[in-house]
């Protein structure tokens, strides 16, 4: 099965990603997570590619639908997988649904729906351990030693675009390329089914999507 998280940024896509993985086995595949690992390890990613994530913007479509074709290719996908962040603009919707087509995957799309200011206090809270990957939050999942990651002790950081004026451009940026992806989904037949968020904790949002999964 494939399973697209789509939401606006920090809607708590990768945590609850992270959580269905763990129950069905299939990996995560966060592109944010892809090009942040790129990063880090010195790949040539292109300046603009870097600039984009730095000031909010999106990464352009042929590398990013060039990222996933290759992730997905990899045997642990074989039996499925839970996409968090693509598509995000129509064209990487086009090339996804184009992907999908003839195979026996069955697919559907979650939509985390959270008010925009919720949104803005969980990402200044947001720590990540920039081994493993695990995410924090200052306030609603603090790390038992602070500022030190629970699995491997590493040192938390705070991602460059949590400010709050890069998460503005950042909800610019989803509302104007990555709304309308909801509605390709809809109209070319694919599941769409919403899930709205407040101030529960991630198991219980969790338990909310399984919950419209198995009635989808
Ligand atoms: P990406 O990494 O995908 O960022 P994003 O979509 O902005 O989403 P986030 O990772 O910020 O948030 P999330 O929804 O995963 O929330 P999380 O679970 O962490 O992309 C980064 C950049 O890369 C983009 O801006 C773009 O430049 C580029 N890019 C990536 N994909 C691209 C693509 N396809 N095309 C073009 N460019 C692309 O949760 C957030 C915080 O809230 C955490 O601290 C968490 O602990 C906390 N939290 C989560 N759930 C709850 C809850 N229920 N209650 C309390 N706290 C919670």
């Amino acid at each position: 099965m494939a399973i697209v998280i789509f939401g606006p940024p920090g809607s708590g896509k990768g945590t609850q990603a992270k959580l269905l993985m763990r129950g069905l086995g299939v990996p995560h595949v966060s592109t944010g997570d892809i090009l942040r690992d790129r990063i880090r390890s010195g790949a040539d990613l292109g300046t603009r590619a870097m600039a984009a994530m730095r000031n909010g913007g999106l990464v352009c479509d042929d590398v990013m639908n060039r990222l996933v074709a290759q992730r997905l290719t990899e045997p642990d996908a074989a039996n499925g997988f839970i996409l968090d962040g693509y598509p995000r603009t129509l064209t990487q919707a086009e090339h996804f649904a184009g992907w999908l087509a003839g195979k026996a995957i069955r697919e559907v799309v979650i939509h985390l729906e959270v008010d925009y200011n919720i949104i803005i206090a969980r990402l200044t809270g947001r720590r990540q351990c920039p081994r493993c990957g695990t995410v924090y939050n200052v306030a609603s999942n603090p790390p038992k030693v602070a500022g030190l990651c629970d699995l491997d002790g590493e040192s938390l950081i705070t991602r460059d675009d949590d400010r709050e004026d890069v998460i503005r451009e950042r909800f610019e940026a989803y509302e104007r390329q990555t709304w309308p992806v909801l509605e390709f989904f809809r109209k070319s037949g694919h599941r769409v089914v919403k899930v709205q968020t407040g101030d529960e904790a991630p198991e219980a949002v969790n338990g909310k999507i399984r919950q419209v999964m198995e009635s989808a």
